[in-house]
């Protein structure tokens, strides 16, 4: 779809505030301090593009426009005057509707019944009563779903628009987005950019969270810089660019990745998928990895990618071909593919059996699946924590100590958890969907690092990422993958992003 670009006319003629944030600050239990002294406007008909780095406050700012978290001092007037939101329904019945950073869609429920379930103040409502309201508000983001599909079968990306549509059924004169974009697909993300874009222009305040600067460059009519918690720079689409935003963001922390690739030596076959076909991949699959070499995955949303790293992992059942891992042939389940030295770091991190309860190190050390740890008694404690600690080092999890309970997380900093609980557990393969997806810009350069490293010890590396220019900057070996099938391969330093890209689509 068509994203409408921000229009040049609304700040001749700025509408009074829907909200203003005065001076806000919060102090979390346990100290941490998330915001301090922030101070900006929000107004209708514009999307106000909000950045950071993980764990500089965005999502805090969030909730606390969204009445899901309290200010310690500070103060928010709604429409001119002064509120004081104790719990989302407040937020919510003056006007405020939010999407979530980790969005709880229902996967067993149909879409008409996520976007109403919940807004519903009492009593009954039959699903058929809705279709003509529920195709109004899909007319507003140019969606187009049926709305009985049970949410379980729909992408990443889908499952965003309905937590949008359902943010929309609110009828909403502020809505909050936080980092919507996270995990979908470039092809994906036109329609979520539309759809604040639309809402925008339907005279709505739109708060825009992302790590993509691309799309806040693409859709925001002005931009408020976060970090530490406190508002660094602030400007309108006049003064927007990538570089005054990174500059923004990382303050005088290290940014740059290495542009050049360090020499590595690349050594014997270590994974060799022959004749690979799984229930849910179309086609039969040959690909191998080395020691030491990082292979990607390239393909369009639906390709396959997924599936290719789920069949290989033995979380798909197999229907013909083998995997083999260090001269092993492994069988087709995720215990014996870890147990041979292979981990797997899934693209939907959040949902991958982190205890939000629990400290940082004990997330960390669980993974190799309370199966293994029962088979292999007690796990070591002194050796658990010394891991959480490199891994927060090598990743720069921001966090007071690894004995932070993983709810008090930035979710960037949560996603890096989820991270480590894997990377450092493998001999031989590492595979790996999407893993920079919701990491800043600074982090993305310590997770190619690290990757790097892993690789540079022996480990072969097969990786998912829709970024091509980060894949292409990562990898030694790019694989197309096209309706399940591979369909071309190149040497990372013999391709381009614009030749790759029109690979993956077919056209090259
Ligand atoms: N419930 C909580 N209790 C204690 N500390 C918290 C809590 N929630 C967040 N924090 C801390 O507050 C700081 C800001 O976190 P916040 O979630 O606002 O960051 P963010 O900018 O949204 O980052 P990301 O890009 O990773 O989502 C972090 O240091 C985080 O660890
Ligand atoms: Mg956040």
């Amino acid at each position: 779809m068509v994203v409408v670009p921000p229009s040049a006319h609304h700040h001749d003629t700025p509408g009074s505030p829907t909200l203003e944030i005065r001076n806000i600050t919060k102090t979390y239990p346990g100290g941490t301090q998330a915001l301090r002294g922030v101070t900006l406007s929000l107004r209708p008909g514009v999307v106000h593009g909000l950045v950071g780095a993980n764990g500089a406050g965005k999502s805090t700012l969030i909730k606390i426009i969204a009445g899901a978290e309290r200010p310690t001092t500070g103060e928010l007037r709604w429409l001119g005057t002064s509120t004081d939101w104790r719990r989302p329904a407040d937020a919510q019945s003056a006007g405020v509707a939010v999407v979530h950073q980790q969005s709880p869609v229902v996967p067993a429920l149909s879409v008409l019944e996520n976007v109403y379930l919940g807004n519903e103040a009492t009593g009954l409502w039959r699903p058929q009563d809705r279709i003509a309201e529920f195709a109004a508000l899909c007319a507003r983001v140019a969606f187009v779903i049926d709305p009985h599909t049970i949410v379980a079968e729909l992408s990443v990306g889908d499952r965003q628009m309905v937590s949008i549509l359902r943010a929309l059924a609110q009828n909403p004169a502020l809505i909050l987005l936080d980092e919507p974009t996270a995990s979908i697909s470039p092809a994906e993300r036109a329609g979520v950019l539309g759809a604040a874009r639309s809402l925008a222009a339907s005279g709505v305040a739109v708060v825009f969270v992302s790590h993509f600067l691309n799309e806040i460059m693409q859709i925001c009519d002005e931009v408020s810089v976060l970090r530490d918690g406190q508002l660094v720079d602030e400007f309108d689409a006049a003064g927007m660019s990538v570089e005054r935003m990174v500059s923004g963001i990382v303050g005088n922390r290290l940014h740059a990745v290495e542009a050049f690739k360090p020499a590595h030596a690349i050594g014997e076959v270590v994974l060799d998928v022959r004749g690979l076909r799984s229930t849910s991949m179309g086609s039969v699959v040959d690909l191998e990895v080395r020691r030491g070499e990082i292979v990607g995955i390239a393909g369009l949303l639906g390709s396959g990618r997924t599936s290719l790293l789920k069949a290989i992992f033995g979380a798909d059942r197999r229907v013909s071909g083998e995997v083999i891992v260090n001269g092993e042939s492994i069988s087709a389940s995720p215990e014996r593919a870890v147990a041979g030295g292979v981990a797997f770091v899934p693209e939907d991190r959040l949902s991958q059996g982190l205890i939000a309860d629990w400290e940082i190190w004990r997330n960390t050390a669980l993974a190799d699946s309370r199966e293994l740890s029962r088979r292999f008694g007690l796990i070591d404690i002194a050796k658990e924590r010394a891991l959480a600690t490199r891994a927060q080092n090598d990743l720069g999890i921001v966090a007071p100590s690894i004995d932070a309970a993983v709810k008090d997380l930035s979710g960037g900093n949560a996603q890096k958890v989820v991270f480590a609980k894997w990377i450092y557990k493998t001999h031989h393969v590492l595979l790996l969907d999407e893993p920079t997806a919701g990491v800043d810009v600074a982090g993305k350069a310590d997770l190619i690092k690290l990757i790097r490293d892993l690789a540079a010890r022996g480990i072969g590396v097969l990786v998912v990422l829709s970024e091509f220019e980060e894949l292409l900057s990562l990898v030694d070996r790019v694989v197309v993958l096209r309706h399940g099938a591979i369909e071309a391969e190149f040497r990372a330093d013999d391709v381009s992003v614009a030749e790759l890209t029109a690979s993956v689509g077919g056209l090259a």
